[in-house]
């Protein structure tokens, strides 16, 4: 078999066998095919797509690439998973939220990708946070104390590690085939028994459409449930970031306030709808009752209790978020530049300015800038005085200020007719 006659297959627009399938993921994982051959794999499917044969084989060769956890674990696991998203911090709120009420999490996650963010990213801005932990720590962890994140690592879904860094630089992200097998070829080596898909629809998402978005859901729902799993996926609005912080140490210090009590609304309107579906498929109640009991774990602090323990646990100290050292050296208040009402902030647009800020990278080698991002004042919906500050950026070098300003800037639309937020959650699959 040659890489050349596979990729000019696809190029072609014709169906792959499955043996070519593995052949691909097979040498993406050894490292016997080069990155320019890989990354043209993902380019001509990106062009011409998968079938659901071709998808569900290109999923569970990535779920093959590498180890499966396989330990058992007292109780129900359940993970939740979402497609990409700006400002998007739910599973740091939900896991330990959940975990306070009896679930194992034992989660692997993702770097930021395109201009979405990335939980491990994010916990790595906490000052000695360790993400690569070795497989028995992982397991102790989550038996002992029910949640624990970990990143890819080298033996878990080996394969997509190499595609997902790829696509990261190549504009290979939004696809439907890729990212259901990127997404649900981790998901099927974690053995969890419960998963709960964020499906994101809007600017700001990798699927702009309702439509494409819904047909993402499906085809992953029904990859989980063809492996036995317990699924279902929430989809929910991506226009304008997930609350008000972009950006990775920004955003764990947004988490340590929704874990403290502060109501960011749509911040915990998404992650108590994921939380409560993930405890009602794990049979803790029906959906209202989960719900009640999510926000209760908020209330009595025992939410906050869990994250602090978890972070703990994996070497973290949130010193530097309680006394107020989270934040970049520079920072620079982005002002209206007209009165009326904020009808559109771009969340692609935001996702890029806090990238351009030093908040993510552009190539697989750059380093992130932890304290660099956003941090929005006014959200859909708002009024705004010309004038009126509508954002902070924060950087640590001030020379990127002026095109992320551009960026930012270009984000926002004011309208000067009063404006309604619609609800965040639309559709469960
Ligand atoms: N999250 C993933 O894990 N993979 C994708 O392709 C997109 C989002």
């Amino acid at each position: 078999m040659r890489v050349y006659d596979i990729i000019k297959k696809k190029r072609d627009g014709f169906e792959l066998s499955t043996e070519e399938i593995c052949f691909i993921v097979n040498g993406a994982t050894s490292g016997s095919i080069p990155d320019y051959q890989l990354t043209a794999f993902l380019m001509a499917v990106y062009f011409k797509g998968m079938s659901s044969r071709e998808t569900l084989d290109f999923t569970l060769a990535i779920a093959s690439s590498g180890d499966k956890v396989t330990a058992k674990i007292n109780g129900i696991k359940a993970d939740k998973h979402s497609t990409g998203g700006v400002g998007d911090k739910t599973s740091l709120i939900i896991a330990p939220t959940v975990a306070s009420l009896g679930l194992k999490v034992l989660k692997m996650s993702g770097r930021g990708l395109g201009h979405t963010g990335g939980t491990v990213d994010k916990l790595e801005s906490i000052k000695g946070f360790n993400v690569s932990l070795d497989y028995s720590e992982f397991l102790r962890l989550g038996e002992t104390n029910g949640v624990v994140i970990i990143g890819q690592t080298k033996n878990l879904a080996p394969a997509d590690k190499v595609f997902y860094s790829l696509r990261d630089v190549t504009a290979t992200v939004d696809s439907i085939p890729l990212i259901s097998a990127s997404i649900m070829g981790k998901k099927l080596t974690a053995d969890d028994d419960v998963i709960v898909l964020d499906v994101k629809t809007g600017e700001g998402a990798f699927m702009k459409t309702l439509e494409s978005a819904k047909e993402l859901a499906k085809t992953m729902v029904e990859i989980g449930k063809g492996a036995g799993k317990k699924i279902s996926a929430v989809i929910t609005d991506m226009n304008e970031p997930l609350g008000y912080a972009v950006g990775n140490a920004l955003e764990v210090k947004e988490v340590i306030n929704v874990l403290k009590g502060e109501k960011v609304s749509d911040l915990l309107e998404v992650s108590l709808e994921l939380g409560a579906e993930m405890l009602y498929l794990s049979g803790y109640g029906d959906k209202n009752y989960c719900k009640s009991q999510f926000l209760k774990a908020i209330e009595n602090g025992s939410a906050y209790s869990k994250f602090k323990e978890f972070v703990s646990a994996q070497g973290g100290s949130l010193q530097d978020f309680e006394n107020g050292n989270y934040l970049a050296e520079y920072s620079l208040e982005v002002k209206a530049q007209q009165s009326g009402y904020i009808s559109g902030l771009n969340a692609e647009l935001i996702g890029r300015c806090a990238l351009s800020l030093g908040a993510g990278r552009e190539k697989v080698s750059d380093k992130i800038d932890y304290k660099a991002g956003v941090v929005l004042t006014k959200k859909v919906g708002d009024s705004a005085l010309k004038g009126e500050t509508l954002a902070t950026l924060y950087t640590s070098n001030k020379e990127l200020f002026k095109n992320a300003e551009t960026l930012f800037n270009s984000s926002v639309t004011i309208s000067l007719k009063k404006v309604r937020k619609a609800s965040c959650i639309i559709d469960v699959i």
